[in-house]
């Protein structure tokens, strides 16, 4: 099933769509567009990050792609049977998902990596529309407080039920699970708040779910 993305040119949130063009000026060769879900729509498996990096998924195109926070994440999937090929930091690696999806709460890259309330609201229409068309999704993998809360709102679901936790666990609904890790940042493992060996219980918590 095919998943209605925000178009190339959205304009929906004028900040971010005047750094998108101050950008495009800058790196001409860059993406520089909402960047769309990759992967399997028929997965099981959603993961959901915060919103692309500049020198990433805004320079590639796919998500978690070609920064820190997408060699722990792409490694980590391969480590439990998620992808086939080879990740090689470019749209055009020939990597595949298998029974997995990625997609982030905000689609386009904000300055300083930081969202505001407006913009992940304004783009939360998105990721309803990705819940709706996944229906064989088991489990919703958030990374970070804001992939968290923006689930939450999709999901219409109460905040204060479901805390973002490292590691927490939670039952949406009889189909649906939730479970929350810190962001794979390079920020979170520097400072270790995140390790690769947490990062990987969570995907043995997953797969376990699934
Ligand atoms: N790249 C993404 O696409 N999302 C993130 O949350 C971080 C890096």
């Amino acid at each position: 099933m095919m998943i209605t993305q925000p178009n190339t040119n959205c304009s929906k949130c004028s900040r971010l769509y005047s750094f998108r063009l101050k950008n495009a000026e800058k790196y001409i060769d860059w993406h520089n567009a909402p960047v769309s879900s990759f992967g399997d729509t028929d997965g099981q498996l959603l993961i959901v990050g915060l919103a692309p990096g500049l020198r990433g998924a805004n320079k590639t195109g796919r998500p978690f792609t070609g920064d820190w926070a997408g060699d722990l994440l792409y490694a980590t999937l391969a480590k439990y049977g998620f992808t086939s090929g080879k990740y090689g930091a470019t749209a055009e690696d020939g990597l595949k998902l298998l029974n997995c999806r990625i997609t982030n709460a905000v689609r386009c890259v904000p300055p300083e990596n930081k969202p505001t309330g407006e913009e992940i609201k304004t783009c939360n229409k998105f990721l309803i529309k990705e819940l709706e068309g996944m229906r064989k999704l088991k489990v919703i993998l958030t990374l970070g407080g804001i992939a968290h809360s923006a689930i939450l709102s999709a999901l219409d679901k109460r905040k204060s039920e479901y805390k973002f936790v490292h590691n927490g666990s939670y039952r949406l609904n009889k189909h649906l699970q939730l479970v929350s890790s810190y962001h794979c940042s390079r920020y979170n493992t520097n400072t270790g708040r995140l390790t690769q060996e947490m990062f990987e219980t969570i995907f043995e918590s997953i797969k376990t779910k699934l």
